[in-house]
């Protein structure tokens, strides 16, 4: 799929269904991820992949959406900020922007594939830590679940492009 089609294309699965998932397109969705661009190449992520009937109990836990625990697997990501690249000036931490762009690659590459996905980023952080057992100063960003969608891709709702670009 061209590249602007697909980011029309993409959307927010919230309907799945329990098929796996090939191996070989769970290959490629983390590849798109480790190929992520990260400041100063530190690549301050790790990416969990968690298989749902496994650790259902738990993951109802972490985000209470029936949708969440639908598909076969959830990946999580979380940035290990000890690792990130800090911008001089003003000491800010660019390890969540690198964890973010690594989870959009790996959201696009499923998409490309048929394969639905949701960002949350409105999980409970305690339960995130204790699911992927984060050491101090890893910090949990975002999870999905990754499985074949059951609804319907819908219209983007976007701000019109001369509220969002500025030309200097
Ligand atoms: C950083 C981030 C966090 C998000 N967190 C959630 C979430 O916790 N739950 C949810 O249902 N959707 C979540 N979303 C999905 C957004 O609601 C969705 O991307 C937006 O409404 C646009 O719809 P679309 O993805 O279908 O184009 C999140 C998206 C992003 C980028």
């Amino acid at each position: 799929m061209d590249f602007c089609e697909l980011a029309y294309r993409r959307y927010s699965v919230r309907a799945y269904k329990s098929d796996p998932i090939e191996d070989e397109k769970l290959h490629h969705i983390l590849a798109a991820a480790r190929l992520a661009p990260t400041a100063a190449n530190r690549q301050p992520f790790r990416l969990y992949v968690i298989e749902t009937a496994r650790h259902a109990e738990t993951l109802k836990r972490l985000y209470h959406r029936d949708w969440f625990v639908q598909a076969p697997l959830v990946c999580g990501i979380a940035a290990v900020l000890p690792e990130g690249w800090t911008r001089r000036f003003d000491g800010v931490n660019y390890a969540v922007v690198d964890a973010a762009i690594a989870f959009d690659h790996l959201i696009l590459q499923a998409a490309d594939l048929g394969i639905g996905a949701c960002w949350i980023a409105a999980f409970d952080p305690a339960v995130a830590r204790e699911l992927l057992a984060l050491p101090d100063g890893w910090q949990p960003v975002a999870f999905t679940p990754i499985g074949y969608p059951t609804d319907e891709w819908r219209e983007k709702i976007r701000r019109p492009a001369d509220e969002l670009v500025t030309y200097l």
